[in-house]
């Protein structure tokens, strides 16, 4: 039976996000950055760190054919809703050289595994003037604490913050730009 739920619930919990007939890991806030996001912004390569049920690895795998970019997806253990070859089963920490062989910059990398703040620390230091980053769950397991405001002479910079933070998605996404420009 139909439950009343405000637009904000529906917006911002994970219970009411299904994409393509499959429960997603996300929210529907959080998808409408996505699509707003990918038509906005230009990379080459778009990196997930963690695949989770694979829903929206589908979902990246789809837009990277339509929009013309490379998508590469990594997780210990293997999606059940995602089998293509862009899917590579190891521990993003364990494997951190081989993860970070396969950046192709321009890229956007997207933090969504088990321990945020470590994803961050980790492969930022890999990033370049012209890639973003993203990471999930912002508030609940990472904070802008972890988050530092420069790397490799360049600054972080928020990207999207007014319609991510009025949408309420957790998602937080950021630009990289080399100071000098
Ligand atoms: C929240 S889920 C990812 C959700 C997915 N990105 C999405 O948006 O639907 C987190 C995933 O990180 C994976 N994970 C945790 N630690 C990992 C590690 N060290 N290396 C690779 N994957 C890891 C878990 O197996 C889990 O599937």
């Amino acid at each position: 039976m139909h439950k009343a739920i405000t637009t904000k619930q529906f917006l911002t919990n994970k219970e009411y996000f299904h994409l393509i007939g499959r429960p997603a890991q996300q929210t529907w806030a959080d998808f409408m950055c996505w699509e707003y996001f990918f038509h906005e912004a230009e990379f080459k390569q778009f990196i997930e760190l963690g695949s989770g049920n694979g829903t929206m690895s589908s979902y990246y795998s789809i837009m990277s054919e339509r929009i013309g970019f490379e998508f590469k997806t990594f997780d210990i253990k293997i999606p059940k809703y995602f089998e293509g070859p862009q899917f590579y089963a190891m521990d993003v920490f364990m494997s951190k050289d081989i993860v970070a062989d396969q950046f192709n910059h321009p890229m956007c990398l997207f933090c969504d595994d088990g321990d945020k703040p470590r994803e961050i620390k980790t492969f930022l230091p890999y990033l370049q003037h012209g890639d973003y980053m993203v990471i999930h769950d912002y508030g609940r397991e990472v904070s802008l604490k972890s988050v530092p405001k420069t790397v490799n002479d360049c600054n972080v910079v928020p990207y999207m913050l007014p319609l991510v933070e009025e949408l309420g998605s957790t998602l937080r996404f950021f630009h990289i730009i080399n100071k000098k420009i």
